[in-house]
């Protein structure tokens, strides 16, 4: 309801694409195939929003370039973000039925328009998740996800007082531009939002330079995590354990890892042995995660990480107030974030938020000089070549987030999976393939078990055909 309400209103404001010099709100390019559909009318496979916790595969149409400035890509790495998971839930404002979903795609260059000087077709390429013109006052500083020149939404102006970035496949709140889990996507400002991928790099370790990598390096540089800090972190998904990979890089003495997902936490500790863990289903009757943690690290810790996200309710009080839309987020992990530093420590927020907070403990803010910082959408375009050399020389293995291996066509059944998070499944992050990717690359070793794997994702295979293709292609790490 808040949906059509959000969407209701933007008719309203909308005043023209004022604030935005690129083609904004064409979320899929089928919606009308005269003006945003390739001539060829080429057929694509899409992931669409179809409403709260409805996806759909859908034959969809390849884009076009609409600006000089477009790039069209063909897909052949793609996957599922902790992000989309908001948008299925319809926790996102703005969403329309049809959009096409998913930010994070890396694969070929296909065409180019006319003011692009630095790619060309043929180039390998991943794509940034927000959708930066390189030129503007943020964009100049490297703070590309502060772009003024890519969201035209007015809405968002009016909660904000600012708008963020366009990012792709991530509602008209942000544009309204048709995401990457799809085989083609136009790509705005292609010169600026892509990075060539240099031949020693497999698209499986290229493709999270999108977001998830870039986005947990900055939560860690951003929040000022140095050496020998005590690091708690809420939400141990692929952000929390990236973030807990790069707070060790950065010489954190402690990291302590908290959800209440078992799979999830014994998979961090798997891959980074040093972490600790919280379980917080299993607290001790009438405790609390600050509690355990006090007891873990004296005084508290000196940083604290929010990699979950303001949707993710514990009381019966927050997740009325939810649902009865009398506040968007939960006050609860930035308030057991707040009594779990040290006086005077900080708390990072890349998890999202997206409006209006009750019970917030304020006074614990300004009492004991805690430093929140909220990280924003994270400037990917600052952090992806640092990355990217990390990559190829070793340091950094972004396959200990992976889990699956899965066919474009089997998404819609593999987001209810990933929302369930089930120790049946185990999914952690995935590698979408489409008909224009390349074999699996080779020497990946698997992350877990194959069996329960496999069982996990063919159950939702709903005909006997598609249970055969996925026994095929979801092929473990
Ligand atoms: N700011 C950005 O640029 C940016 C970019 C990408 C993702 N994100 C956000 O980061 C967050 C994490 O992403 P992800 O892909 O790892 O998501 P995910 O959904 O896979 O993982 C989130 C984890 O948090 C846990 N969790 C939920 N409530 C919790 C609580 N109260 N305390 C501790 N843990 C809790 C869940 O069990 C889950 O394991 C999401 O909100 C996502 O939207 C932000
Ligand atoms: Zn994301
Ligand atoms: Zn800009």
């Amino acid at each position: 309801m808040m949906n059509a309400a959000a969407n209701a209103l933007e008719n309203v404001l909308r005043k023209g694409d004022g604030q935005a010099d690129v083609r904004t709100d064409v979320a899929n390019p089928a919606s009308n195939p005269e003006q945003y559909a390739d001539p060829s009318r080429e057929k694509m496979k899409a992931l669409t929003w179809q409403g709260a916790n409805r996806v759909q595969i859908v034959d969809s149409l390849k884009p076009k370039i609409l600006n000089d400035n477009d790039v069209i890509v063909s897909v052949s790495g793609s996957t599922l973000c902790g992000s989309d998971l908001h948008l299925y839930h319809g926790a996102i404002m703005q969403m329309q039925k049809g959009d096409i979903l998913g930010h994070e795609f890396c694969g070929k260059v296909e065409s180019v328009g006319p003011g692009i000087r630095k790619v060309k077709p043929g180039d390998r390429v991943v794509a940034s998740f927000s959708i930066a013109c390189g030129d503007c006052y943020y964009c100049k500083q490297k703070l590309t996800t502060a772009c003024e020149r890519t969201n035209a939404d007015e809405l968002q102006n009016m909660l904000y007082g600012h708008r963020t970035v366009g990012i792709l496949g991530y509602s008209h709140l942000t544009g309204g531009f048709a995401g990457g889990q799809a085989e083609y996507v136009r790509m705005p400002y292609g010169d600026f939002n892509l990075l060539k991928i240099p031949d020693d790099v497999p698209n499986e370790k290229a493709l999270y330079l999108s977001d998830v990598l870039c986005t947990s390096y900055h939560c860690v540089v951003d929040t000022g995590v140095k050496k020998g800090d005590s690091v708690a972190i809420w939400g141990m998904g692929p952000i929390g354990l990236m973030a807990a990979f790069f707070c060790f890089q950065k010489g954190a003495s402690r990291v302590i890892g908290i959800d209440q997902v078992g799979w999830r936490l014994e998979w961090a500790k798997k891959k980074l042995p040093k972490i600790e863990t919280l379980d917080f289903s299993q607290l001790p009757k009438g405790s609390s995660v600050p509690t355990e943690l006090r007891k873990m690290v004296d005084k508290g810790v000196d940083i604290a990480l929010e990699c979950a996200a303001g949707e993710y309710a514990k009381s019966i009080v927050h997740k009325a107030e939810l649902a009865l839309g009398m506040e968007n987020d939960t006050s609860e992990t930035i308030n057991e974030m707040i009594l779990s530093v040290k006086k005077f420590g900080s708390i990072g927020i890349i998890g999202v938020y997206t409006g209006y907070t009750n019970h917030f403990n304020i006074g614990a803010i300004m009492e004991l000089g805690i430093r929140l910082i909220g990280n924003g959408q994270a400037p990917v375009h600052k952090y992806w070549e640092e990355l990217l050399d990390q990559i190829r020389s070793g340091e950094l293995d972004p396959t200990i987030m992976l889990s699956h291996r899965v066919d474009i066509q089997d998404l819609d059944k593999v987001y209810p999976i990933f929302d369930k998070r089930s120790e049946d499944a185990q999914v952690m992050k995935i590698f979408i393939q489409t008909r224009f990717s390349d074999p699996p690359a080779k020497g990946l070793r698997s992350s877990q078990d194959s069996e329960g794997l496999r069982c996990g994702l063919i159950i939702c295979a709903t005909s006997s055909k598609s249970a055969a293709r996925s026994a095929q292609t979801q092929e473990l790490w």
